[in-house]
């Protein structure tokens, strides 16, 4: 078993800094489109045998040193009550969104054995073909209450806010309850055999520092209670939180990721080095010239300096159009500069 993934994430001493990427599975890879042309995104997530082939289809054909499995942030909605699809070129798209505390006391918890049991059942049969950590990971709940609120994705997130604003019990009842399945949904992947998790918190920074403290991190730090007797290391993500990095770093994950609008030191800094750090390469980087790539990943690699906790990813998830040689330059890359093997 390969574990510098694991080593990293409890800033242990590794023999070269480990990568992956979030989104490694998914659109720019010839493998996931010609599976796509079949299935729909659904049919893949909720069809074991799909989701452990599409999640291995990386760890083949790319030196990555962990797995995530592959699912969706949204499918955990469901059997609480909101339910969706994907619409092509558009995104999710709910048919009934939250916009009232009435519509928040209609939300069920969830049993994850009934309703989720295709995502254990994948995690289940991964496992043994796996020999690198395999990642599983929940929304955090302001990121799944954005998109419970707007019904899909938003530029301003004006619904979302409004309700935070105007009805604050409706919104901390609505994340208490989000807080609650991501716990329990953790749990059960962990218990199904997951090796780490992570949290994403894709769009928190929308909010400024003392909205997040109010409004967002009381119910992330929950979800990071829930897990807390579990030996199993977390991680907590978010996009454009260069202000919020020392605020989420205290909601209790072992690593914090940042994505490329901070330097890897600087976020460093600020998340504290008694935690790791994951990222936190440009993904649009990906689409420019090799000599520019290989400039910023040695940039970050430099950052990092050495200090044991460093988990090399990008700042946010592949974009499809990243040509899949290129994601496995960067791993290579970053193995060949961080290897301490003589
Ligand atoms: O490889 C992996 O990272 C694992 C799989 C994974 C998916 N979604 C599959 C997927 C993960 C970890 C997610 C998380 C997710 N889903 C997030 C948080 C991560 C992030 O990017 O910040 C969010 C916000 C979602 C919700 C979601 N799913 C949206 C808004 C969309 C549509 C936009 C898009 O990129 O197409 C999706 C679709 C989705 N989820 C795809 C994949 C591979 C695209 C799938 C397709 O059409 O084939």
């Amino acid at each position: 078993m390969n574990d510098r993934f694991l080593r990293a994430c409890r800033r242990q001493p590794v023999d070269a800094t480990p990568v992956w990427f979030m989104r490694q599975a998914g659109r720019y890879m010839p493998e996931y489109r010609a599976l796509r042309q079949q299935y729909s995104l659904l049919e893949l997530c909720r069809t074991p045998d799909l989701a452990a082939q599409v999640t291995l289809q990386p760890v083949e054909a790319i030196e990555v040193d962990a797995a995530i499995l592959f699912s969706d942030l949204l499918l955990p909605l469901e059997p609480m009550g909101l339910t969706f699809d994907f619409v092509k070129g558009e995104g999710p798209a709910f048919d009934d969104p939250i916009r009232s505390a009435a519509d928040v006391e209609r939300l069920r918890p969830i049993d994850p054995e009934t309703s989720l049991g295709h995502v254990l059942q994948t995690i289940r049969q991964l496992k043994p073909q796996l020999d690198v950590p395999l990642i599983g990971f929940v929304g955090a709940p302001f990121t799944l209450a954005s998109y419970a609120i707007e019904g899909g994705p938003s530029k301003d997130f004006a619904r979302t806010k409004a309700m935070m604003y105007a009805e604050p019990e409706a919104w901390h009842t609505l994340c208490g309850r989000l807080a609650d399945m991501a716990g329990t949904y953790l749990r059960a992947q962990i218990a199904a055999g997951v090796d780490a998790v992570q949290v994403f918190d894709s769009w928190v920074g929308q909010l400024g520092p003392a909205d997040y403290r109010e409004f967002a991190l009381p119910h992330t730090r929950r979800v990071f209670d829930a897990i807390a007797d579990l030996d199993v290391p977390s991680i907590h993500f978010g996009v454009g939180t260069a202000m919020l990095l020392e605020d989420m770093a205290t909601a209790g994950s072992d690593v914090v990721g940042a994505d490329w609008r901070t330097p890897l030191d600087r976020a460093w800094q600020l998340i504290g080095t008694d935690k790791g750090i994951q990222g936190n390469l440009d993904p649009t980087l990906l689409l420019g010239p090799w000599s520019r790539v290989r400039a910023a990943v040695e940039d970050i690699v430099s950052r990092a300096g050495g200090r044991p906790g460093h988990i090399f990813n990008l700042g946010h998830g592949v974009l499809p159009m990243t040509s899949p040689e290129v994601i496995q330059r960067v791993a290579r890359l970053v193995h060949s500069l961080t290897s301490t093997a003589r």
